[in-house]
């Protein structure tokens, strides 16, 4: 099989359809998102059923949308998310893949959510080479990861309960704001007092690389609570989004260095939605003596583009043929680049 120069692709797995075209010589050449952060807002939360069939709504029409934008009639390769996530949301972005593969031809390759996110900065100018050491934070995933390859991932460090946008969406329900919480939080903290309450930095001092931010929301909780009790919530609400904010990353960044710093590696990727906090940003750049990559912004929630250019470095790779997948749990240590081109496997969970 020739080497696919466009890749389209397709991610479904929570609560964004996005779409984007990557092509190998010019790179990201269109893409597209609908969020439907909207229809879950009055629910706190994402409903499974309701972002499937919003997903089954508007991915044939984004997909005709980008090709129509690129002047792409038909593309070389099909890349979609396949795992992890809600499996009703990645069956739809699944079976429209292999649908299309079907009738244009082309391979279609299953690619690992959390694969395309800490490959996202591949998107940009300066994209970092491997080996790399990884810090995903989602809503879903806290994760510390040694990237040694395409394909070569060692997970060093996981949260053992909440993960690091759950604790930013849980503290925003707290402090009565909005869903998702991360942007909210950030946008409050603006305004707050950072170092008004002393709310724990968990596992900072303990040797292993893993994150807890239980003990976090609850301190944040019991504060809530107490500002409540002496009617001062409306006034405490900036400070203690800001005093939350700056726990949760002063936590965040110090776990990743430690984990940098333990495995030798030179350079740190920030992905996952945690990623767009500029705080974080700030302060990783500030305190670690290697090189920082992120993704643009846009690119650090879920996204096709990040699913395209994993799907187009993989292809590259090793070729692809893959049954049509759709698994809500899936992991990220699996992953090894098949060896043989020819071998039409593609990746194995
Ligand atoms: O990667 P993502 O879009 O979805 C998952 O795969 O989970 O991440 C969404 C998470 C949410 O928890 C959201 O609150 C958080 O990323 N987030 C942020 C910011 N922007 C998004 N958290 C902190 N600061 C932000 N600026
Ligand atoms: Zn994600």
């Amino acid at each position: 099989m020739s080497t696919p120069t466009i890749t389209l692709g397709i991610e479904t797995s929570c609560d964004e359809t996005g779409v984007a075209l990557f092509s190998v010589e010019k790179g990201l050449i269109a893409h597209a998102l609908h969020s439907q952060v909207d229809l879950h807002a009055v629910y706190g939360g994402v409903v499974p059923e309701i972002a499937s069939r919003d997903h089954i709504r508007m991915l044939l029409p984004l997909i005709q949308q980008v090709m129509d934008e690129a002047g792409v009639q038909k593309p070389d390769a099909i890349a979609y998310t396949a795992g992890p996530g809600l499996v009703g949301a990645l069956m739809v972005g699944s079976g429209m893949a292999n649908g299309l593969g079907l009738a244009w031809g082309c391979p279609v390759i299953a690619i690992h959510h959390m694969e395309g996110h800490l490959l996202a900065p591949m998107l940009e100018e300066n994209p970092p080479q491997f080996p790399f050491l990884a810090l995903l934070v989602s809503g879903g995933h806290t994760m510390l990861i040694a990237v040694r390859d395409l394909g070569e991932y060692e997970i060093l460090g996981t949260t053992l309960d909440d993960a690091a946008g759950e604790a930013f969406d849980k503290t925003a329900k707290l402090l009565g704001l909005g869903y998702p919480g991360g942007p909210l939080i950030a946008a409050l903290a603006e305004s707050g007092d950072e170092g008004r309450f002393a709310f724990p930095r968990p596992m900072l001092n303990k040797p292993n690389l893993d994150f807890s931010f239980s003990g976090l929301k609850t301190a944040v909780m019991l504060e809530v609570r107490r500002a409540e009790a002496s009617g001062e919530l409306a006034e405490s609400r900036a400070d203690i989004a800001a005093s939350f904010q700056r726990a949760a990353v002063d936590t965040l960044v110090g776990k990743a260095i430690k984990a940098a710093e333990s495995e030798s590696l030179a350079r740190i990727v920030v992905a996952g939605g945690v990623g767009a906090n500029r705080l974080l940003r700030s302060e990783i750049a500030r305190r670690f003596s290697g090189e920082v990559f992120y993704p643009r912004f846009e690119f650090c929630t879920d996204n096709g583009a990040m699913i395209a250019v994993a799907g187009a470095l993989r292809m590259t790779e090793a070729g692809a043929a893959e049954e049509i997948r759709a698994q809500a749990r899936w992991s990220l240590e699996s992953l090894a680049v098949p060896a043989a081109k020819s071998s039409g496997t593609g990746i194995n969970g």
